[in-house]
C-alpha cells in the first residue's frame, strides 16, 4: 500500500474531479505510462487478470482448443473456458516449469486455435520458440504474464511477445491496484478490438467483436497502479535484496534448490521459488508443517494443478490427464515469503530454520512420528 498521504492525494483528487469511471483520466494515464514502461504500443487496461484473459481471447477470435499448462493458477484455463474454449494441457519443462515448442507439439491437433503460455515465476516461457512454432502453424500466441510485469527476456521487455500478454494487478502482485488488470499488443487492430471488447456500450470507434463485457478499470484502481508504478524500482529492490537472502542462505544446504532468476534479465523478483529434492528425508508438505508450526506461511503453489481441478479432471480422458512433470512439480515446489510484509532479516532467519530443519530431516520425522496425534502437526507424517 502507498503511503497513507499519497493516498489521500490520490483520492481526493478523484474525488474532486468526480471522475469515477468509464475511461478517465487515470486510466488513459495509465495505459500510457504501462506502455511506456514496458516499450509496447498498447495498453488496455481492465478489471482483473482473468478479465484480462477473456478479454484478449475473445479479441484474438479464436475457437476449437487453445492448448495450456495445467501448472498455473486457476484463473488461466477458467477465462479459455468463459470464452467458449476448450482447454487442452500440455505438460512443462521440469527445469523451467513452463511449456515449451515439444511440450505443445506433443497434443496439437487440427482443432487447436492458439497456445496460452504462462510466464511462471516472472521468467520467460520460451518466447523465441513458441512465436516461431506458432508462426510455422498458423496459430495465435497469447502469454499469462501475470506473474511478469516488469520483466525482460534476451533484452526486450515482456509485453511484446506473442499477439498480446496479459497482467494482473491484484493486491498479491507486484503492482497492486486492489484489482486490477491490462492487456498488452504491438497490433493496432487488435488493440481496437481489446478497446471495444471492455465495454458494453457501443462507440462511434467500434471495431467488430464476437462478444463484449464490462472489463472497465475504476479510476481508484488505476490511482492505485499509478502510485504502485512509482515504488516500482523500490519494490523490485526490496524483493530482490529478500530473494538473495534465500538463495545465499541455502546455498550449501542439501535437499533443496532454488529457481534461480537470470541476472542478464530484468526481473521483478516476485517469487521466491524453490523445489524439495529426492534427497531430502521431508516431504515438501512435512516442511511446510514445520515452517508452519513455527509461523512461518510459505506456500506449495500451484496446488493442485489445474487439470487435478473439476470441472477440468472430469472432462478430460485418462490419457491425457497424465502430466508427470507438473504432478511432480506441485508435490516439491515451496514458496518462500516475500514482498512488503517481510524484511531481509526475517528471510535470513527463515533460511536458516530452513537449513536446520534439511540438515535434521531424519531426527525431525521420527520425533514427529514418536508424537504423533498429540501434536498439531497435519497428518500423513
Ligand atoms: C498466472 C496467473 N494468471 C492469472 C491470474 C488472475 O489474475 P487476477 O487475480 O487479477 O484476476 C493470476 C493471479 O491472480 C495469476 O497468478
Amino acid at each position: 500500500m502507498p503511503a497513507r498521504d499519497t493516498f489521500d492525494t490520490w483520492f481526493d483528487a478523484i474525488i474532486e474531479r468526480r471522475y469515477y469511471t468509464n475511461h478517465g483520466p487515470l486510466v488513459s494515464r495509465l495505459d500510457r505510462a504501462i506502455a511506456e514502461r514496458l516499450d509496447v504500443k498498447h495498453a488496455v487496461s481492465v478489471t482483473n487478470g482473468t478479465v484480462a484473459l477473456m478479454v484478449a481471447l475473445v479479441a484474438l477470435e479464436l475457437s476449437g482448443d487453445v492448448i495450456v499448462p495445467a501448472f498455473t493458477f486457476p484463473a488461466t484455463v477458467q477465462a479459455l473456458h468463459w470464452a467458449g474454449l476448450t482447454p487442452v494441457f500440455a505438460d512443462v519443462d521440469s527445469r523451467t516449469h513452463m511449456l515449451t515448442a515439444e511440450s505443445v507439439a506433443k497434443v496439437k491437433t487440427d482443432r487447436t486455435s492458439a497456445v496460452l503460455g504462462v510466464h511462471v515465476w516472472g521468467r520467460a516461457c520460451a518466447p523465441a520458440e513458441l512465436e516461431a512454432y506458432c508462426r510455422q502453424n498458423d496459430l495465435r500466441l497469447l502469454y499469462d504474464a501475470c506473474h511478469a510485469f516488469g520483466c525482460s527476456f534476451d533484452g526486450k521487455m515482456i509485453g511484446n511477445f506473442g499477439d498480446a500478454e496479459v497482467f494482473s494487478f491484484h493486491a498479491t502482485k507486484i503492482v497492486n491496484a486492489a484489482e486490477g488488470g491490462c492487456i498488452t499488443t504491438n497490433d493496432d487492430d487488435l488493440a481496437a478490438r481489446l478497446i471495444t471488447a471492455r465495454n458494453f456500450h457501443r462507440s462511434p470507434k467500434d471495431q467488430s467483436v464476437y462478444v463484449r463485457l464490462n472489463g472497465k478499470m475504476s479510476e481508484a484502481q488505476a490511482a492505485m497502479a499509478l502510485m504502485a508504478l512509482s515504488q516500482f524500482e523500490e519494490f523490485v529492490d526490496r524483493n530482490e535484496a529478500i530473494y538473495s537472502t534465500y538463495e545465499r542462505g541455502l546455498e550449501g544446504t542439501s535437499g533443496i534448490k532454488a529457481i534461480r532468476y537470470d541476472r542478464r534479465n530484468r526481473n521483478n523478483f516476485q517469487y521466491a521459488v524453490f523445489e524439495i529434492e529426492p534427497e531430502s528425508s521431508l516431504s515438501r508438505d512435512q516442511i511446510l508443517d514445520v515452517l508452519r508450526a513455527e509461523n512461518i506461511y510459505a506456500r506449495r503453489y500451484f496446488f493442485p494443478s489445474v487439470h487435478r481441478l473439476s470441472p477440468y479432471c472430469d472432462a478430460l480422458d485418462g490419457e491425457k490427464r497424465e502430466l508427470p512433470v507438473t504432478t511432480s512439480l506441485c508435490q516439491t515446489v515451496l514458496q518462500l515469503p516475500l514482498g512488503a510484509q517481510i524484511n531481509p532479516e526475517d528471510a535470513e532467519l527463515i533460511a536458516a530454520l530452513l537449513d536446520l530443519i534439511l540438515e535434521n530431516g531424519d531426527e525431525i520425522k521420527a520425533r514427529a512420528e514418536a508424537t504423533a496425534g498429540a501434536n498439531s502437526l497435519r497428518s500423513g507424517w
